[in-house]
């Protein structure tokens, strides 16, 4: 029987949808890969997960990502920065799972551009005077710092792309590796 998917070609393809979902994710606030989990390696090596916004991507595909520099997450990142991403679009059935290195964005300059485009009631979810985690006795009465924030821009450079869509008659699943600079793809067994 011909197989719609034995060449390299094929796997370009299914890298290239990847890639371009990630990318109309960046502009379009309502697409599915809009929203996606990060887990992170936490204390004493358990799992740890959690939704957030992409806030970037770039053609290489390192993906970004804004938060509180005192979260959690940012602890984890400073003692092992390995991360897995999951994004999942319903209305395609399609799951990438991206493996990467996160690094923390520290030039002021890129930090300071990103402040000031953001709204004002985004600036909020940086600026409470309580570490973030931390317990309160009612949510009315977290203080916000007027004059001070935690801002914090992570990145993840990623080495690993895992491709799967469901479909009726046959799943779809590849596996991407960069090496040495360059992406490689092959067919797995879904
Ligand atoms: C829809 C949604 C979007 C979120 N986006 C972000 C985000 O972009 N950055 C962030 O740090 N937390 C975001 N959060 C909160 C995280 O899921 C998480 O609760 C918080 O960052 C604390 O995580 P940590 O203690 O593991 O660091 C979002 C939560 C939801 C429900």
């Amino acid at each position: 029987m011909l197989s719609l998917y034995k060449d390299a070609t094929v796997t370009k393809e299914l890298f290239n949808t990847a890639k371009e979902a990630l990318l109309a994710a960046k502009k379009d606030v309502k697409h599915p890969f809009r929203y996606f989990t990060m887990a992170t390696i936490g204390i004493n090596n358990s799992p740890r997960l959690r939704t957030v916004v992409l806030r970037d991507v770039k053609e290489d595909l390192t993906i970004s990502l804004f938060t509180d520099r005192r979260s959690k997450k940012v602890t984890h990142l400073k003692e092992n920065n390995n991360v897995c991403l999951l994004f999942f679009n319903h209305n395609d059935m399609l799951q990438l799972k991206v493996d990467g290195k996160a690094f923390l964005e520290e030039d002021d300059k890129v930090l300071k551009k990103a402040w000031k485009k953001m709204k004002e009631s985004g600036k909020k979810d940086y600026r409470s005077a309580q570490d973030p985690g931390s317990k309160v006795k009612d949510p009315e009465m977290i203080e916000y710092l007027d004059t001070s924030h935690h801002f914090a821009i992570i990145h993840i450079i990623p080495s690993k792309i895992e491709y799967l869509e469901l479909k009726k008659e046959q799943h779809v699943r590849a596996l991407f590796s960069k090496e040495d600079g360059v992406w490689e793809g092959s067919f797995i067994v879904p």
